[in-house]
């Protein structure tokens, strides 16, 4: 059987910001907007997250999963254009995706990235709804587990939650998949662990003693926007591979790289599986290569 290929890109950010209505702005927003107008616009690019997403997209993988940060502040004038760029990786059936904490910004918006997104969000054959997560998605040997960690926090905070509700579905969704001989990704925005307070999954411990429980193959992240690979324990002394992406439309500073995004080729090796990880990203001249391959399992 030929490998399954499954592309992970990330915190696109979407450039431009439109410009905020005076109202919009009464909120967490504010800093946010000071924020963009003096420092993120310079590294978030357009023309960076355009030549990252055609080069994805002429990969032709067999899935996509976007791990959240679409959007910027929420504003209502945000979620079309992220809709409009969603389709130019492909149809809501080959593309899954999740919301991160600037899709979910203030209150007042946090809901709208379902309305606006909802095919690509929704799980199979679950409906069009904002509390949808956990939800699933089987493509060819793949299980798609789709999380949310994505809550509007106080200013300066970027924590993430799941919560008791959505962790016991995900407990009863994980127990009923373990007997299946599926390749398990869960999507999750938030890292899986994080040294910075105001950036952590705050329920993180909850989630890694189910991992380590049921076990799955592969969990995929963003939000901190550098290449990250860690291994968390699974099940019966195995490791379980958690990777994060650069985000999509960076161009370098400070510790931040490259956009860059990974391509992942996955097979049944046997009893197990074999998974190849490819990163390809941009240079300086907005080019973009293969930065490196890396044997996962
Ligand atoms: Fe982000
Ligand atoms: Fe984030």
């Amino acid at each position: 059987m030929a490998a399954f290929s499954l592309a992970h890109v990330s915190d696109p950010h979407l450039p431009p910001l439109p410009d905020p209505r005076l109202s919009e702005l009464m909120s967490k927003r504010l800093l946010g907007y000071l924020n963009w107008t003096r420092n993120r616009h310079r590294y978030h690019r357009r023309d960076v997250v355009d030549v990252l997403t055609s080069d994805l997209a002429a990969q032709v993988p067999d899935h996509v999963a976007v791990t959240g940060d679409l959007v910027n502040l929420a504003l209502e004038a945000e979620f079309a254009p992220a809709l409009a760029w969603l389709k130019t990786i492909g149809p809501p059936d080959r593309v899954t995706v999740i919301p991160g904490n600037h899709d979910t910004y203030v209150r007042a918006t946090a809901h709208r990235f379902a309305e606006a997104w909802g095919s690509y969000v929704a799980g199979d054959g679950a409906p069009d709804r904002d509390d949808i997560f956990p939800s699933l998605r089987r493509r060819g040997p793949l299980a798609l587990i789709s999380v949310s960690s994505a809550v509007p926090t106080p200013p300066f905070m970027a924590t993430g939650w799941l919560g008791k509700k959505q962790m016991e579905a995900l407990e009863r969704m994980l127990a009923s998949l373990a007997t299946e001989p599926l390749f398990r990704v869960l999507l999750i925005h938030h890292p899986l662990r994080s040294t910075a307070r105001s950036k952590r999954l705050t329920d993180s411990s909850d989630l890694l003693t189910l991992l380590k429980q049921y076990g799955l193959e592969m969990v995929l992240h963003g939000h901190d926007h550098i290449h990250s690979t860690i291994r968390i324990d699974g099940p019966n002394g195995s490791s379980i591979p958690a990777i994060g992406v650069p985000s999509a439309s960076a161009f370098a500073h400070g510790h931040h790289p490259h956009a860059a995004y990974n391509l992942f080729s996955i097979a049944r090796d046997g009893d197990g599986w074999r998974c190849q990880q490819t990163v390809r990203g941009i240079n300086d001249a907005l080019q973009v290569r293969e930065i490196r391959r890396v044997r996962l399992l």
